[in-house]
């Protein structure tokens, strides 16, 4: 039999690689480039077919992720539980995507990764990759018992690579974890369990500086979004991944986008994490800015009371299914007039609105201005309030409030 491994190079996934080839795979290794830290494509390239494996590729997905995954997520204004970007939940239904494509290619049934049987990440490998190809066999070593007792800790997996011959890098093993990709970086677990530890002191960020050390001036940057997608930065016309890569920088030296939280998990536990997210959190405040000069209100209100339901959706690993689709469609419907411009001023990890402009504005300054005139005829309301106050008058009469 042969599989396709989701294979990162590091040490879990490269003895995840032997052990399949010890299973009898013929192991087809794929890494997908989503802008992970990689001193040198090449030579990890290399390392899988060292190990072992059938086949190794390296498959850039960077301006896909951006495009198609995260700016309709971003469109959304979807936050799980109101703060977590999805950087990673999002990344991983790409990563089958690739995954599935190389195993139709290469004629792969099954397809392994190393995410552990008590993540969110295994949730969405697999629900991703089973609605792609129902028929595909999962293999998720963590999740079996005989694999854990082979490699209850990171002594008995350097010991098996030094073995087999698998270099492994002699990197000092980080007091955490962490998941980078072109969006963010998550930082979870070691150190970072104990909630007595002040996580964003903690981690050693990769993409943000503190925003005590930030400069003490306002950096200002300017969005232009066309139909709810970012265009460009600074006036200059970007590609999504440009855009989200040149707001990383300049987020970055702003220390904007840290957060720390604890979150509720697919399969049931609170787990703590600590993010940083400087480009995207920069266009979740520009899209909404724009948005709230085009986008009529009752649909604001109702996308708005959706979004939860798409972040939820997005972290669970339902992306590949009915409802994302309609929900999708609706999206893209909902955003064709978020078109516009927008300045905002940075300050150490402080967002602010400079100025903001659209083609599509729906404020009226004729109608808003409290100065006399206007088109709003004052008089107009008393029949509005009439009616709106109704049924508050009636219980009022039926079941008098105290106060
Ligand atoms: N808690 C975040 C999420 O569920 C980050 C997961 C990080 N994954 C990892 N393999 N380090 O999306
Ligand atoms: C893992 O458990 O593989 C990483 C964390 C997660 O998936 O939530």
């Amino acid at each position: 039999p042969s599989c396709v491994l989701a294979y990162s190079g590091g040490l879990d996934t490269s003895v995840i690689l032997g052990w399949l080839m010890e299973e009898g795979y013929d192991v087809h290794a794929v890494y997908v480039d989503l802008g992970q830290p990689c001193e040198d494509r090449a030579a990890t390239k290399k390392k899988a077919l060292d190990c072992g494996a059938k086949s190794s590729r390296i498959v850039d997905v960077q301006e896909e992720l951006c495009r198609d995954f995260a700016f309709p997520v971003l469109q959304w204004q979807a936050k799980y539980e109101g703060w977590y970007l999805l950087g990673t939940s999002i990344a991983r239904p790409l990563i089958s995507k690739v995954c599935l494509e190389v195993a139709r290619e290469v004629g792969a049934d099954a397809y392994a990764h190393g995410a552990t049987g008590k993540g969110n990440d295994q949730c969405r490998f697999q629900l991703a990759a089973e609605a792609l190809n129902p028929a595909v066999k999962i293999i998720a070593p963590w999740r079996i018992e005989k694999f854990r007792k082979l490699f209850p800790g990171r002594t008995e997996m350097i010991a098996y690579c030094d073995k087999h011959n698998i270099p492994v890098k002699a990197s000092v093993s980080k007091p955490y974890s962490s998941d980078e990709n072109c969006l963010h970086i998550s930082y979870e677990a070691g150190k970072l369990e104990d909630l007595n530890v002040n996580g964003v002191e903690t981690v050693e960020f990769g993409m943000t500086v503190t925003p005590q050390k930030a400069p003490d001036k306002v950096e200002q940057v300017k969005i232009a979004f066309e139909k709810g997608v970012p265009v460009s930065v600074n006036g200059k016309a970007l590609s999504p991944l440009q855009i989200v890569k040149t707001l990383n920088e300049i987020g970055g030296r702003n220390g904007v986008g840290q957060i720390d939280m604890v979150e509720n998990r697919f399969v049931g536990m609170k787990s703590r994490g600590v993010y940083e997210a400087p480009g995207m959190t920069i266009l979740y405040a520009g899209h909404r800015v724009i948005e709230q000069l085009t986008m009529d209100r009752d649909l604001m209100h109702l996308r708005d009371s959706l979004s939860p339901v798409v972040a939820e959706m997005v972290y669970y690993g339902f992306w590949y299914h009915a409802k994302m689709d309609a929900l999708l469609a609706f999206i893209k419907d909902a955003q064709k007039h978020v078109t516009g411009e927008v300045t905002l001023n940075l300050y150490k990890g402080n967002i602010q609105v400079d100025g903001r402009n659209s083609p599509n504005n729906l404020y009226d300054e004729g109608i808003a201005t409290m100065e006399g005139g206007g088109s709003y005829n004052q008089t107009d309301a008393e029949g509005f309030l009439r009616i709106q106050g109704l049924p508050g008058r009636v219980q009022g009469r039926t079941t008098p409030r105290k106060y």
